[in-house]
Formats: C-alpha cells, structure tokens, sequence
C-alpha cells in the first residue's frame, strides 16, 4: 500500500510508520507539521528508505495535502491507496488552558483530509480515541455507547469522528475510525503522565499527582495500538468504528508508585496537587470488534512499564532537548514550579 501518513513524526505515528514501512513494505509519506510534539528525530531510523519520504506542512491547508499527495515516495511509483490520519493535537491539560488550535487540527485539519480522500478516491483511517464516550464507572464502552466527550480534546475529537462518518454515509468514503485507549511507551512527549512521572522520578523532582490519583486508565502499549490501526486499514469495513483497548487497567497512583519502585525516586516525592477541571474517573473499552479482525494486543503493562523506563533512562539524547526546551515554559505554567535542571540520577 502507498500511505499518506499525517502526523508520523509523533508518538504513535512514527511507530505506525515503522511497522508499516519495515514489516509490511508498505510506502509511507509523512505529512506532518513538526509542532512542539512532532519531530523528525522521531523518523530519522526511516530516513534514507527508498519508500519513504517527508513532507513539512499542516492537514489544514489544503495545498500542503494536495502536495504531499503529489509526493512520490519514490520516483514513478503509483498514486496513493490511503490517508491515515494520526495528526492532531492531543493534550488534555493543554486543550483547557486553550481550544483554539485543537479546533483548527483536529476539525477542519480533518475535513480538510476527508475532502482530498473523497476526490482521490482513497481509503481513510482515521484515529480517534476512547475519550470521545466520556467516562465509565463501571463495565466497557463499545463502538454503539453514546458521545459524550469531557474536554474540549475530546469533543474535537469525537467532532472529527462525526465528520468522517458523514462522508462515508453521504459521499461514499471508505473510511473507518479506530479509537484507542491510553498509549504508553518510547518516544511519547513528556507532558503524558508516563513519562513525565518517568524523568521527572530520574531528576528528583516531585512526582504530581491530580487529585486523590484513583482515576483509572486502560494503558496500551503504543506498538500494539499501531498495529490496531494497520488492521483496521487492511480489514475495516466502510463507516465502521472499531475499540482497541489495551489489556490492563490501572489507576494513576498505582502507575506513579510502580515507577517509583522501578527507579530510586523517593516515594516522598509524590504529591498529590489539584485535579484536574472536569476530570474523567475511568476509561474501559471493549475491543472484541477488532479483535474479531485478527488483532491481539501483546504487551502486558507490567513488562512495557518496564521497558519503558528502560527506553527513557538509555535514551538521554531523545528527552534531553525537549525538557530543556518548550517543556519547560509548559511545565512552569501547568504545575506552578520550575523543573530542576540536576542531573539524572542513576536507576536500579
Ligand atoms: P502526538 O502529540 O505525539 O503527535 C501528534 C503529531 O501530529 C505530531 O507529530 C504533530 O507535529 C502532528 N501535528 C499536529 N498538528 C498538526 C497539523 N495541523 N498538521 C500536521 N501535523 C500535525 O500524538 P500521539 O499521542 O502520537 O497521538 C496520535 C493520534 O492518536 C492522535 O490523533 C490522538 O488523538 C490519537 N490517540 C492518542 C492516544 C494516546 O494515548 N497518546 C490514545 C488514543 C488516540
Ligand atoms: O485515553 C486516550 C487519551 O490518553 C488520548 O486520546 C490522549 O491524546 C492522551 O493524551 C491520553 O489522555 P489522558 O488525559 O488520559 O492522558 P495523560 O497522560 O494526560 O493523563 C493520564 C492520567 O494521569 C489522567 O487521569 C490524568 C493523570 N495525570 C496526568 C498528568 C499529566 C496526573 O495525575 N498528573 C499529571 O501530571
């Protein structure tokens, strides 16, 4: 297949682009606009593939798409199958301090996408989020439980699947949306409680927690999220949604206090601070639509958690510039405190 992937030089993107290019010889073009969570570091193990290429420009201006659609990978090759859209902005936190650019991306960045996969005649992914239903104090959302999202990421978010649901009802897209739930592992910008419990329990500095920290997250590993959407590409059916949850729930805290046993942070450092506005309690997601397509997830979050640490604790070069960099500005505001600038300390 020939992918337009939008948005690969993010977290989960650029292991989608590595699975598909490297395991699938699939033809990837990024289209990606490098915000603060986007970086060509991310891509630079693709660079130099001979089915692979990158184009700097946003899902919302039209001529970046048009150009990036025009972008061969490789010289004479076939027009392109597919759009699978990853791009968007996606934080939370971020979203109520400011919707703006939320609405721009995640909105009319979409439309923007669906338009050009109407007039090429192309398949469309779109990846979506367990978000959109809101939250679940007890059982499983599946892909018929209503809208009802919290944030405004969310309800940009679930706007977005509306929008891709409508094309294919009206303009016959083949599209589908697969929402996932919360992803972890490497290459995941540190603003995510992962790994921001992570480097900040290397760097001695408090470990915060929003509220009394029993809100509970279904953690998937980002390899096994990426390959949800692969075949959801390959075997999703026109106008369908398919859940692809991660096998473990566990609730903040737990999360914090089992990184803080994988490091030599100090359990003192963690504090609990004030909750989050409208803050979602659980998030469950059934998945036995996808799996139904084959699909199985394969990293307990016991193990992942582990590697996790392991990733960030060994990749100083990766994290290093960004906690020097916009993080820190970001950081100040949302938590009230500067980061410490000490060194990492060592792990067990
Ligand atoms: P991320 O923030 O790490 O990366 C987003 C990428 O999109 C970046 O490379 C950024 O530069 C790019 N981008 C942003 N605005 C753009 C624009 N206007 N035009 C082109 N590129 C733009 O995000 P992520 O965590 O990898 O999430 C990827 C997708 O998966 C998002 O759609 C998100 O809603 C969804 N999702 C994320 C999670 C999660 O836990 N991280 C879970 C479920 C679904
Ligand atoms: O569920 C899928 C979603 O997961 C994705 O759609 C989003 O793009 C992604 O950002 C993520 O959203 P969350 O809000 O769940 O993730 P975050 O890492 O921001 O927070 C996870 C939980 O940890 C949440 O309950 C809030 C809490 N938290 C987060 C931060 C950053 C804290 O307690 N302290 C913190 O400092």
């Amino acid at each position: 297949m020939k992918i337009l992937l939008c948005g690969g030089a993010g977290f989960i993107g650029s292991h989608f682009a590595t699975i598909r290019l490297l395991q699938h010889n699939d033809s990837i073009v990024v289209l990606d606009k490098l915000t603060y969570a986007g970086r060509r570091q991310n891509l630079a193990h693709l660079e130099g593939h001979p089915s692979f290429a990158f184009v700097h420009g946003a899902i919302e201006s039209p001529k970046d798409v048009q150009r990036a659609l025009s972008a061969p990978a490789r010289a004479g090759e076939p027009p392109f199958d597919a759009i699978v859209n990853f791009a968007a902005e996606t934080h939370v936190d971020r979203s109520i301090a400011a919707a703006h650019d939320f609405i721009q991306t995640n909105l009319l960045g979409t439309n923007v996408l669906l338009e050009a996969a109407i007039q090429h005649r192309l398949r469309y992914v779109q990846v979506s989020t367990d978000e959109v239903y809101g939250s679940i104090e007890e059982g499983t959302f599946t892909e018929l439980s209503p809208l009802a999202p919290s944030s405004p990421y969310a309800a940009s978010k679930a706007g977005a699947d509306l929008l891709v649901l409508s094309c294919c009802h009206t303009h016959g897209l083949h599209g589908s949306i697969c929402r996932g739930s919360n992803n972890y592992g490497p290459r995941q910008y540190p603003e995510k409680l992962i790994p921001l419990i992570i480097l900040n329990a290397l760097h001695n500095d408090p470990l915060p927690v929003y509220g009394d920290g029993r809100q509970v997250r279904n953690w998937i590993h980002v390899t096994d999220f990426a390959s949800a959407v692969g075949i959801v590409l390959e075997e999703g059916a026109p106008g369908e949604v398919y859940n692809a949850g991660g096998p473990d729930e566990c609730a903040n805290i737990d999360v914090v206090e089992r990184i803080v046993a994988l490091t030599s942070a100090s359990p003192d450092s963690i504090e609990h601070i004030a909750d989050r506005p409208g803050h979602d309690r659980r998030y469950s997601l059934s998945s036995e639509k996808v799996r139904a397509l084959g699909w199985r997830p394969r990293v307990r979050f016991n193990q992942g958690l582990a590697d996790t640490v392991a990733w960030y604790r060994d990749n100083v070069s990766w994290w290093e510039p960004i906690r020097s960099g916009e993080y820190r500005a970001y950081y100040e505001r949302q938590y009230d405190k500067p980061l410490r600038s000490g060194p990492a300390h060592s792990t067990q």
